[in-house]
């Protein structure tokens, strides 16, 4: 392993499980790249974090928008040649993505109110876009040090753990993911690249709420610890849970 600085890259790294990413990739030595939508949400969470003495730099990127992926890819190897670490983090769920509207989070959570465009709309942030970001970034990943990508998934996407009904678009979104995942693995094995999803557990963020069972530093830290960090080219493909041992499809 080279002793240069490591590249992190974050998406949805503003807020939440991202930017607790972020710090804690920080503080294990990792150049971090925070992205988010707004640039300036991205500008003000780095600042936060290179106060904390840890070396971040922003960049806005629009996860379902290709071009603006595209764009950050050729930023990124004009300033940093390459890329170590690529957490897809940013995600919605029919609460985040309602933002307190109810007749817009039962279009993804119950059969009466379905909406395909909503399914579809959940599918492209969830699934398409971590690979569109892999297709990207693949290049810049091949050049890097044992490159991994982390997909940050979900027991609900788990269909053997699924026991009741309805939360239709985030489910089908995160079990895509996993699929997605899976060929994007083989495809990569090849260069080197670990793709692997994790389920984070329930945590408290915008999206978990202020009751789940893990903070965003115990569940970003055990993340790192249990898998981040053991992890090989053996283990491409896999959906891990939050303790480290294999997650049920
Ligand atoms: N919290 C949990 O219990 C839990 C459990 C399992 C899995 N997860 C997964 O963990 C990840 C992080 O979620 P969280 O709990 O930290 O939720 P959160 O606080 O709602 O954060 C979600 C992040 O994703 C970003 N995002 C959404 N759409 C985006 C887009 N089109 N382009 C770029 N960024 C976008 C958001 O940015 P804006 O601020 O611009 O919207 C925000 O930074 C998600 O993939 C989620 O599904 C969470």
């Amino acid at each position: 392993m080279s002793t240069s600085t490591r590249i992190a890259l974050v998406t949805g790294g503003a807020k939440g499980l991202g930017l607790e990413w972020c710090r804690q990739l920080g503080r294990q030595g990792y150049q971090v790249i925070l992205t988010a939508r707004s640039q300036a949400q991205a500008e003000e969470a780095a600042d936060q974090l290179n106060e904390e003495g840890l070396k971040v730099v922003p960049h806005s990127v629009d996860v379902v928008d290709e071009t603006q992926i595209a764009a950050l890819a050729a930023w990124v190897a004009q300033t940093f040649g390459r890329l170590d670490l690529l957490v897809n983090n940013a995600g919605v769920n029919s609460a985040t993505r309602a933002q307190g509207d109810p007749l817009l989070r039962a279009k993804n959570l119950t059969l009466e109110a379905l909406d395909p465009e909503e399914v579809l709309f959940m599918l492209r942030v969830n699934a398409i876009a971590p690979i569109l970001m892999a297709k990207h970034f693949r290049s810049l990943l091949t050049k890097g040090d044992a490159p991994v990508i982390l997909h940050i998934g979900s027991w609900l996407g788990s269909i053997a753990v699924k026991k009741d009904g309805g939360n239709y678009s985030y489910a089908v979104s995160k079990s895509a993911l996993n699929m997605l995942n899976r060929a994007l693995a083989f495809d990569l094995q090849a260069d080197g690249i670990i793709a692997v999803v994790v389920n984070p557990g329930w945590v408290q963020t915008s999206m978990g709420g202020s009751r789940a069972m893990f903070t965003p530093e115990q569940a970003v830290g055990q993340l790192i610890n249990n898998v981040l960090q053991g992890i090989t080219l053996a283990d491409t493909g896999k959906f891990f849970n939050y303790d480290g041992t294999e997650h049920p499809w």
